[in-house]
C-alpha cells in the first residue's frame, strides 16, 4: 500500500517541486513504484520538471469527473518504468474537493509504494486539499529568513493534521554558508522543531536540468524517507 507524502512549504519557489520530482526519481531508481501527484493547480509544473508534459492524455480532473479511470490518468515516465505522473494541467481554477482526490489516490494506492503529492505554496485551500490527502509530510524550506518564517507557520499548521511523520528538507543551502551568516540546517530544524531528513545544496546543475539523477543529496533523502517507518517503529519500542 502506497505511503502518501505531501511536499509542502509556506513560501513559493523554495524547491517543493524540485524536491518532489527528484525524490520520486531516486525512489524509482531504487525500484519503488512511485506516483507524483501534482496538486498545485495554479502553478502545476511537475510534468514539465519530469519532462512528460506532452505525454498526458488525461489529468487528475478527468479521473475525478469520470472521463477516465484513475490508472489511465497516470503518465508513465519514459526513462523510469516504475515512475508515473498524475498531472493537473487542465484543472485551472475549477473547484476539486479533497474527498474527490482522496478517492482517486486510494484507488491507486494498492498498486504503488509511494504517492508524492506536490502542493501549492501558502496556507489556503489548495494547501489543505493536498495536506488532507496525505498521511506524512515533508516541509521544504531554504535558509532564507522569509522562507523560514513561512515554514514556521506551516510547521504549526501541519501539527493539526494527524501525520504519522513530518520531516524537514533544507534546500538551496549555500556552500559558503558560514560567510553568508545563514542558519545551519540543524539550527533550522531545532528552530522549527521538525526533524531534519534532507539537505540539498544550491546547485547550478539543478537550475539547468531540474532532475539530477546522480544527485547524492536526493539519493540520501530517498534512503532516509524509505527508512522513516522503521525509525518510527524503533522509537516506539
Ligand atoms: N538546490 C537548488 N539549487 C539550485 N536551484 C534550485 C534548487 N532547488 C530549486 N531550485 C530552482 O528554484 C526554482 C524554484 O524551484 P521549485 O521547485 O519550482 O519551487 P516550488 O515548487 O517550491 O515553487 C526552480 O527554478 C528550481 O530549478
Ligand atoms: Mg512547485
Amino acid at each position: 500500500m502506497a505511503r502518501k507524502i505531501v511536499i509542502t512549504s509556506g513560501k513559493g519557489g523554495v524547491g517543493k517541486t524540485t524536491v518532489c520530482c527528484n525524490l520520486a526519481v531516486q525512489l524509482a531508481r531504487q525500484g519503488y513504484r512511485v506516483v507524483v501527484c501534482d496538486l498545485d493547480f495554479g502553478l502545476n509544473n511537475a510534468d514539465v520538471v519530469l519532462g512528460v508534459e506532452n505525454r498526458a492524455l488525461y489529468d487528475v480532473l478527468d479521473a475525478v469527473e469520470g472521463r477516465c479511470r484513475a490508472k489511465q490518468a497516470l503518465v508513465p515516465h519514459p526513462r523510469y518504468p516504475t515512475l508515473y505522473v498524475l498531472s493537473s494541467n487542465r484543472v485551472l481554477e475549477r473547484y476539486v474537493s479533497p474527498q474527490a482526490i482522496r478517492l482517486i489516490l486510494d484507488t491507486l494506492a494498492p498498486q504503488f509504494d509511494y504517492i508524492l503529492i506536490d502542493s501549492p505554496a501558502g496556507i489556503e485551500d489548495g494547501f489543505h486539499r493536498a495536506a488532507s490527502c496525505a498521511e506524512e509530510a515533508l516541509l521544504v524550506t531554504t535558509p532564507h529568513i522569509s522562507a523560514l518564517r513561512d515554514a514556521d507557520r506551516v510547521a504549526g499548521i501541519l501539527k493539526s493534521y494527524k501525520f504519522t511523520s513530518v520531516g524537514l528538507v533544507v534546500n538551496q543551502v549555500r556552500r559558503d554558508r558560514r560567510r553568508s551568516g545563514m542558519l545551519s540546517p540543524d539550527e533550522i530544524s531545532a528552530a522549527l522543531r521538525v526533524p531534519l531528513v534532507g539537505i540539498v545544496t544550491e546547485e547550478d546543475k539543478i537550475f539547468r536540468e531540474n532532475i539530477v539523477a546522480r544527485s547524492r543529496a536526493f539519493r540520501a533523502l530517498a534512503e532516509t524517507c524509505a527508512d522513516l517507518p522503521n525509525q518510527a517503529r524503533r522509537k516506539r519500542r
